[in-house]
Formats: C-alpha cells, structure tokens, sequence
C-alpha cells in the first residue's frame, strides 16, 4: 500500500516536471553539414551557421569536411545518411559526383539542402547560395567599365569547372562581355579553386599573353595568387586584377581592394544564417523557398572597401556582443532553469512530503483499522472466554446439581435403610430362639449397616466439602482405642487369610482428636488395605505422638498403586483401572477431607515394582494432637464412639412384643401424631410407639394438621418432606392455632444437615431427630418431652395434688411454669378462659359446654387444651374457680355455707361441703372459724 503511494507520488513529481519543462515538448533536431572545402570563405559561413543556431536551442549541427576531395564527401554523407540525420546541408564538391549520393539521402526521406553550390540532379529540398551568373556578370560590367573607351584583353582563371559556381561564373563572365567588341577573352584556364595550378597557369599563360590588360579569376585568393605571379614576370606591367568572394582570407577581397592590391571583387555572400533557416523551416514544416539566391554586388574602390571592411567590423563586433549577449541569456536561462530545476525539486519534495503524510496518514488509518479488528477480536475471544467461564459455571452448577441430587438420594437412601434395619433389630429380638432365622437376618443387617456405613460417609463427605462438618474433640487413651480397633478387624482379617499386626505400646498414650472422625479414617484405611492385599499377605498398623502431631501409619502388601495414580486416589468417586473390587471410591477422599479438616493432612508410599518383589502401600495420617483445632468448629458435644457405629447406625431398642391395644387404657394413654408420607415409617413408628402411646397417623402435613386439631394430640412426631404440606409448614400452622400451639412437635427426618434442622426449629418445634433415627433416642425424647411439658398452676390451693391425670401418675411432679413461659396463643388461651369462668362462675348453669362454646371449641379440644396445659379438666377448673371464690367469701365473713355455695354456682350445699373439703383439705366451716 505504502509502495502504491510513493508510486503515485513520483509519478506526480515527473508530471510536475514535465508540465513545467515546454522544452521538452519541442523536437531536438540533428543536422548533418557536408562542407566540400575549407577555406577562410567557407569558415566564415560554418560560424555563421553555428551563430544562427545559436539562435535556436531546437536544433543541433554535425560537420564533416571533404577537403576538395570527393570521395571523401561521398562517404560523409552516407555517414549522415546511417545515422539518420533530420536534414541534410550539402555543399557539393562537384555537380556529378555528388548527385547519386545527395538522391540517396534525398530518397531515404532525408530532406537536402544544398548551398553554394548546386548538383545535375533535382533530388534535393532546396538551395541557398549566391548568384554566380550575377557574380560573372558583375566581373564583367567591371572590366566592360575599365576597357571600355580603347578595349581589351582579357585572362579568366576560373574555378574547378566540374562545380557549379565555376561554371555559372564563367558564364555570366562571358555573356557579360558579349556585347563588348573590343574586349577579347583570350584564355579561360580552370586552376581548380585552391592549389597550385593558379599560379601555373598565370605563369604560362601571362608568358603567352604578357600583353593583355585584365587577369579575373573565380575567387579572391585566385587574383591573389595570379597577381604575384604577373608582378614576378612582370613588374612594370600594370595589369588589372579583378577577384571575386569579397570577404576571404585576411589581405585578401575588399581588403586587397582598400590596399590598391586588387582593383574589384565580386562579393559573393557566405549566407550561413540563411542556410540554416531555410533547414529549419524545413524541419519545422513552415513554408520556405526552393532557390534562395543571395545577392552580390562589386566593390572596386578603396572607398568602398573601406567602408565594407568598417561595416563588417560594425557587425563583426555587433555579432560578439549579440554572442556575449546570448551567452548571458544562456547563462540566465541556464540559472533560471537551475531554479526551475531547484523549484521542481522543492515541488517535488514537497510532493513527496505530502505523499509521505498520505501515506503515513493511510498507514495511522491502517493501523487504526487494524488495532480496531484486533480489539474486536480481543472482545470476541473475551467473549468467548467469558461463554467459557459461563459453561465452566454451568459446568460446575450442574456438577453441584448432581451431588446435591446425590446427596438427596442417600438422604433418602436413609429411610427405607431404616425401616430395614429397624424392623430386623425387633425380629431378631422376636427370633432370638430360632438359630437359623438369626443367621439370615445378621447377615440382613449387617448389609443393611455396610449401605447405611456408605451413605453416611456420603452425606459426612458432603458435610466437609460445604464446610458443615464440626470437630469434636475429646481426650483418647490411644493405646485401647487401637486396641480396640484391633479387635473389630481381627475376625476380618483372620476370614481373608491375612497377618494382622497392630504396634500396641504398654502404658498410657493420651491425645485430643475427634475419634469418631478418626477412626472413621483408619477403618477407612484398614478397609482399603484388607480389601486390595491378597490373602496371605499382612497389614500393619503403627501409631505415635511426637511435636503435638499424632501419626497413625498402615501398611499393607498388597499390589500396591502406580506412581501417577498416588494422588489420585484421594479424589472423590475415583476406582483404581482395572481394579476388580467393587468400591464407591468415596472412602480415601473422605479420609483426606477429614485430616485436612482437621488441619492435618495424608502421605501415601507404595511400591507397584512386581519385579523388585515388594510391593505394598503405606498411608499415614499426620494430624494435630492437642489443641482443638482453629479451621475447624468445636463441638460441645463430648461423646465417644464404638467402632461398630461406625459401621451399622441404627440401633433398635431390645424387641417390644406388639400388644394389642387394651381399649380400658387407650383413653388414658398420651397421643402420639404420626405424620409421615412413608406408609413403612408410619406403621414401623406406629408399632414402636404403641405399647406406650395412642397412635394417630396422617400421610401428609394437611391431614396431620386436621387429626392434630380434631384430637389434640399430646405429642405430633412429623416428617419434614411431604406432598401436599410439608412438616415444617404444618409445623407453622400447629404451632400458630390456639387448639395445637401447646402441642410439642418433633421433626423426623432423612434430611441430616444442620439448616434443616436449624429449619426445622424455627418451625416452632421442639425437638428434631434425623433418620436413621435410634429407636431408643426417639422413645425417650418423646417420653422427655411428655414430661418437660410447660403446665401453669392456676390455683393456689392444693389443686396440684388433686390433678388426677392418669398419664402423670407415674412421673415425678408435673414441671409447674409462669405464664410468661408459654406461647402468646397459649397466654391467651388462658386469659380468655380465666375471663369466661370469672364472669359466669357464680351462675349455677355455667357448664363445660357453654364455656366450650364460649371458647369457640369443641367440648373434646377443651378438655384436651386445658389438661395438656393445666394438668386439668375444664370441670375440674370452673369448680375450683367457684371454690376458690367461695374460700373468698368464707374468709370475708360470710356465715351462710348454702348461701356462698350458691353465690359461686354450686346450689347443692352438700356436694358443695364434699367438694370444698376435697379441694382444701378442711370443711367451709373450719375456714369460717
Ligand atoms: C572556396 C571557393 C570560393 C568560391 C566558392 C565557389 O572554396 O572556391 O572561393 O567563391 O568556393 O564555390
């Protein structure tokens, strides 16, 4: 693109240049000039020539001179003729010789110009000479002139004869002396221009005719030459001598004239300027004239002479100052060229410059457009690197949505795992006579404890990975706790044919860890190795304390792992290739997860080296032994772990036979709300439940909600995930009703992670168990709850003592509370309640079922109600409120028994006296005293 620009920028400099250069347009001409002699004459006429181009800067001439001699000439011109000359000027040597050669340029296209002397051939553009029949003529008017009176005798010594000016001169001389009688020619002798012959000729000739009066010869230096001659021969003769050509060699012509040497000459004009104008219109295509014929005149006395030989000093020096002149134009053409030349070059500079700023201004554009795609292919690849980000989110959001999805499903791989295990835990006590049943179910559970095992450290993996998984600390005699570990896997080891060695030190070994964590690590560990070590081989376990970091070490001789699979085998699901075991590859992460948690961490050694012959796999867990650690929550739970726990979770309670219901007792036994969508779960808690309990059960939260608040149960055990209403919207709405507000709810769920049960209790319920739940835990926390429930004391007397609740019967005394401790439905149930007895007590008709009514419930919700939360029967409240007031009226000084007793609603005197001396302990008549 640059190249393209400097390109067109030169192209303008030379477009500058040539618009600015006219010369240039013009044609250079070239001449050739064939001079045939050389001479003084013929000198005059080459400068003139060359002045008259001067006058022209179109044109250019080459000279070559033949010397007299033909051949010579011949050549010249073919010369001129090869080098393709514009025009050609000739002055032939002589009319013949020349012709063929002069026709020869002439038909080549060249066109001829002929001067002074002339060819026997038309084949030329034009002539330009002097008129030598003129000349003839004038030479001879001259001598007519001189001889006239007495006449004459006559010498000619003419040029060469074979050119024309000879022969055109001779005859003008004769025709010019035709008319003169008296004058006789007497030899016409041809001396050939130049040479010797001249004076040869002069001699013999002037010794034949010593007597004649004129000597005319062609040219000056011919008159000249014949005139020393004559004088040798003849010094007393005085003989006339007549020339011709006027301005030859110095002395000779109009000089010789002036001098008295010469008596006349001929002027026969050089014409070198007219020659070369003629060439140029020529060249030129301009009109011009085929003969120029240039005058000439006679000079015959000193006088004229003179004044010729003045005036061609005049043009002489005019023609030096026309030079100076034209050298000083040339000079100035020259500078003032120079400076177009140097205002070219600036143009041209500065044409490059502007160039050069278009071409960098292009190039900025360029780069600008570049940088521009650039940046609009560093937007698209951040776009796409963003769409990457966007996918990897993606990615990561659908990876998290599978673990969540597969936490879930352990979550509710929980439940039935449960109601498996339970429902074997109570067979096996039901069968514990029948051998071989028993064997069946302890392998039915402990199958059920391995998947149990599986999905805890699942959801225990999970648990670290969301940073949900507390430590608990507490101080272990590592001595038995390895022993015991020793103990769980001995029978294990010993059914795989494997060599068992744990390094047990004597003494005490204390450390602080978290040994449910810990040993779910090690039987982690111990699991992999008897898994993987074939049978024969043996495992080794190695314990210690040292720089507040204990150090528990297995090894194994089994295959051992590749050394570019070492790291892996901590990642989470991953399976050693080709492994023929069967394994979730959850355990070794989980071990990692926890010795990171813990702020430890796990080494791995092995040898896969078949061929060295010692293979085998050491893992050592590195953790931090004595304080509790900083990255991780404490706990304040401090309980400690069996191994088997680890391995089977649920623990039913020793086999409840299933009694059928005594329907004397069922009315007096508490209810228990189950409501769980599980049908198993209903009927497996159902049947844990009901040696103890009246069981009620609702399949979702809206049906539980609807038996809780027709039956007002003593205790609701709930579910949390449900169709229809979940447990803890069912939970809300118990809990917000002033029929069920009072009424303790345990959530029972598969969900084990902390914000669902934090969820679960800020439902409002009271207590929240996960499943696998221990049937024990979940017997006792109901049986606690039952017993922790919030009663207030309404009365002062002894009513506490008289409440005649069945249920309460056999437990400690029922746990009395302020008001402030209840529920704002239940503080108003209450008021409300206070308020109705209050303003109706003392009305005889005031019964359950008008209060009820006033209460907007049923007469069984009222009852239900006022016993979970008083410890008392509605009946048993409106009777002890009207025996309070009567208690009152006494103390006031009432002396009427029947009338107080009528006063507080009770018209019968006697049952009145019954019932005050039961509720008080004294007759109405002690109090009166
Ligand atoms: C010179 C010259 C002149 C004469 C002319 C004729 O060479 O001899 O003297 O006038 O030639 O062509």
């Amino acid at each position: 693109m640059v190249n393209r620009i400097i390109y067109i920028t030169f192209l303008l400099l030379i477009t500058v240049f040539s618009s600015c250069n006219n010369e240039s347009v013009h044609k250079h001409y070239r001449i050739g000039v064939s001079q045939c002699s050389g001479g003084y004459w013929r000198e005059k006429q080459n400068n003139e020539m060359l002045r008259e181009l001067l006058l022209h800067d179109d044109a250019t001439m080459e000279l070559l001179c033949a010397v007299d001699n033909g051949k010579k000439q011949i050549e010249d011109i073919q010369y001129f003729i090869d080098n393709k000359v514009d025009i050609l000027l000739v002055s032939p040597h002589d009319t013949t010789a020349l012709s063929d050669i002069i026709g020869k340029a002439y038909d080549n296209g060249i066109p001829v110009v002929l001067f002074d002397r002339t060819i026997n051939s038309e084949k030329y553009s034009a002539f330009v000479g002097g008129d030598n029949t003129k000349v003839g003529l004038l030479m001879a008017a001259y001598v007519a002139t001189k001889l006239k009176s007495q006449g004459g005798k006559v010498l000619e010594i003419t040029g060469d004869m074979q050119t024309s000016p000879a022969m055109q001169r001779h005859k003008g001389f004769i025709s010019g002396l035709s008319n003169s009688s008296n004058i006789e020619v007497v030899a016409s002798v041809d001396a050939g221009w130049l040479g010797p012959r001249t004076s040869e000729a002069t001699d013999s000739l002037l010794r034949l005719h010593p007597d004649v009066d004129v000597i005319v010869a062609h040219s000056d230096y011919m008159a000249s030459e014949a005139k020393k001659v004559a004088d040798k021969l003849y010094p007393d003769n005085d003989y006339i001598f007549v020339g011709a050509d006027g301005f030859g060699s110095p002395g000779l012509g109009v000089e010789a004239v002036e001098k008295g040497l010469l008596n006349a000459t001929a002027i026969y004009p050089t014409g070198g300027e007219e020659i070369i104008q003629t060439a140029l219109k020529i060249l030129r295509r301009e009109k011009f004239d085929r003969q120029t014929l240039l005058p000439s005149y006679l000079v015959s006395t000193p006088q004229e002479a003179t004044l010729l030989i003045n005036m061609d000093h005049a043009i002489n020096s005019e023609v030096e100052r026309v030079k100076k002149m034209h050298n000083l134009a040339v000079f100035y053409l020259k500078e003032s060229q120079m400076r177009r030349i140097m205002l070219y070059v600036a143009l041209g500079v500065l044409t490059l410059i502007c160039g050069l700023c278009v071409a960098l201004y292009r190039v900025n554009t360029l780069r600008r457009k570049s940088n521009k795609r650039l940046h609009e292919q560093q937007n698209i690849l951040l776009e796409k690197n963003e769409e990457l980000v966007n996918m990897t989110h993606q990615l990561e959001d659908a990876t998290n949505a599978k673990l969540v999805f597969f936490t879930n499903i352990s979550h509710d791989f929980r439940t039935p795992l449960n109601l498996i295990s339970g429902p074997i835990d109570q067979a096996m006590t039901m069968m514990k006579d029948n051998g071989e049943l028993m064997a069946l179910l302890q392998i039915a559970k402990r199958n059920v404890g391995v998947l149990l095992d599986l999905v805890n450290q699942i959801l225990d993996f999970r648990k670290v990975e969301n940073g949900k998984m507390k430590l608990n600390i507490q101080t272990v005699n590592l001595n038995s706790l390895v022993n015991s570990w020793h103990e769980s896997f001995m029978s294990l080891a010993q059914k795989k044919g494997l060599n068992l060695h744990f390094d047990i030190s004597q003494g005490e070994c204390f450390a602080n860890v978290d040994v449910k964590k810990l040993e779910r690590m090690v039987y982690n560990i111990l699991g992999n190795s008897i898994k993987f070590t074939p049978s024969g081989g043996s495992i080794s376990l190695q314990y210690g304390l040292s720089d507040d970091k204990l150090t528990i070490a297995v090894s194994d001789t089994g295959p051992g792992i590749d050394e570019d699979k070492l790291n892996k085998i901590f990642e989470r699901f991953y399976r050693l290739e080709n492994s023929s075991e069967e394994g979730t590859g959850i355990g070794l992460a989980l071990v990692k997860k926890y010795a990171e948690l813990m702020g430890g961490r796990v080494e791995i050694d092995s040898n896969s080296d078949k061929t060295a012959g010692k293979t085998g796999t050491r893992i050592s867990i590195i953790i931090p032994s004595v304080q509790p650690y900083a990255s991780a929550p404490v706990s304040k739970v401090n309980q400690g772990l069996s191994p088997e726990s680890l391995w089977v979770c649920s623990n039913l309670p020793s086999a409840q036979p299933m009694i059928q219901q005594n329907v004397t007792e069922e009315e007096t036994r508490p209810v228990v709300l189950v409501i769980d969508d599980n049908a198993d779960m209903r009927s497996f808690i159902g049947s844990l439940l009901s040696e103890k309990y009246r069981v009620l059960k609702a399949c979702d939260g809206e049906e539980g909600l609807r038996l809780a608040t027709e039956n007002i149960p003593d205790i609701v055990l709930c579910d949390v995930m449900m169709p229809v209403m979940d447990g803890l919207e069912c939970c809300q709405q118990l809990k917000n009703n002033v029929c069920t507000s009072h009424i303790p709810v345990i959530m029972l769920t598969a969900c084990g992670l902390d914000e669902h049960r934090v969820k679960g209790l800020q439902s409002g319920a009271e207590a929240y168990l996960a499943k696998p739940f221990n049937s024990s835990v979940l017997l006792a926390q109901i049986d606690t709850l039952l017993k922790n429930r919030l009663r207030v004391n309404l009365f002062r007397g002894n009513a506490a003592e008289q409440s005649n609740d069945a249920s309460d019967s056999k437990k400690p005394a029922r746990q009395d509370t302020s008001e402030q401790s209840l529920s704002r439905y239940d503080r108003g149930f209450l008021k409300k309640l206070r308020e109705h007895i209050e303003e109706n007590y003392s009305d005889k008709d005031f019964s359950v079922e008008i209060l009820a009514e006033k209460m907007c419930l049923s007469r069984a919700q009222l009852y239900r109600k006022c016993k979970a939360l008083t410890g008392f029967t509605p009946v048993e409240i409106i009777r002890n409120t009207r025996l309070e007031h009567a208690r009152e009226m006494l103390l006031d000084g009432y002396d009427q028994v029947s009338h107080v007793a009528a006063a507080v609603g009770i018209p019968n005197a006697t049952y009145f006296t019954k019932c005050y001396k039961t509720y008080f302990g004294d007759y109405p008549s002690d109090t009166m005293a």
